[in-house]
């Protein structure tokens, strides 16, 4: 293998449906959440479907682990990129939502990409190459009610991807930001009521783009891409 590729949130959902999405790549998929056991699912899949990765496991809330993870990436080979996935949602209005759980969002849905993209950039600029993709969502372009905390560190993440394009430009670094609609993903489980699938993406629309954002050769780079279902929001 000559080349990784990290995608983070690999164990579950859009995260798993991207290393999918990408069994043709060529080169090393590493993948990384906090569970080895589901890691390891994800591998066996992509092995299934005639592709090459690894495991990495990462709590994105400890700053130490997303250090290891991009070291032990450009270790295995050269750095290609990024597919930012992993993240967690706990919704509820501002006023009865915990200031604890509020921070927490912020820290794992904003701070961690900052850690991730801190380190993927001191390895990328030297060598003036490199592709870092961010998964946002729909929210991180306009507000949800009971989601305040999620917004924000989506609007968050958008200003980085934003930020982070413009200081990597001269150095040809490629930043892409997807942002989904609503996904038919374990994600769901988590929240509260029954959210109608129907009316939801599916976990393999959105590694399309993601298939399709990686696979633009020479300068041409997609920036942003909104994908969602043909309904709209719900
Ligand atoms: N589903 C949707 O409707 C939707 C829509 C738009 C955008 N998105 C975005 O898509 C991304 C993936 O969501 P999904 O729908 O695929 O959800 P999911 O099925 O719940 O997967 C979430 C992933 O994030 C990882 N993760 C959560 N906390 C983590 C932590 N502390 N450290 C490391 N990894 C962690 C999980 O891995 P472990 O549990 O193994 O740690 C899992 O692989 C998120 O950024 C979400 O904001 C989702």
């Amino acid at each position: 293998m000559e080349r990784t590729l990290i995608i983070t949130g690999a164990s579950s959902g859009i995260g798993r449906a991207v290393a999918l999405a990408l069994a043709g790549w060529d080169g090393l998929l590493l993948l990384s959440g906090r569970s080895g056991e589901r890691l390891g699912e994800t591998l066996a899949a992509l092995e299934a479907a005639g592709g090459h990765g690894a495991v990495q496991v990462c709590d994105l809330r400890e700053s130490g682990d997303i250090e290891t993870l991009i070291k032990t990436a450009e270790a295995r080979a050269p750095l290609h990129g990024l597919v930012h996935c992993g993240g967690a949602a706990e919704f509820a209005p501002a006023d009865e939502q915990p200031p604890e759980t509020w921070a927490a969002q912020i820290e794992l849905n904003l701070v961690a990409a900052y850690h991730l993209t801190h380190h993927a950039l001191k390895i990328m600029l030297p060598r003036q190459r490199g592709h870092i993709i961010y998964i946002n969502s729909v929210a991180g372009r306009q507000p949800f009610p009971a989601s305040s905390a999620y917004v924000a560190a989506k609007h968050g993440l958008r200003g980085l991807a934003d930020a982070v394009r413009e200081e990597g430009r001269p150095k040809g670094i490629k930043v892409t930001t997807i942002y989904p609609g609503a996904t038919d993903t374990p994600w769901w489980n988590h929240q509260p009521g029954k959210a109608p699938a129907e009316r939801m993406l599916s976990a393999d629309h959105v590694a399309q783009t993601v298939a399709f954002a990686l696979s633009l050769s020479g300068p041409a780079v997609v920036e942003e891409l909104v994908v969602r279902h043909v309904r709209g929001d719900f």
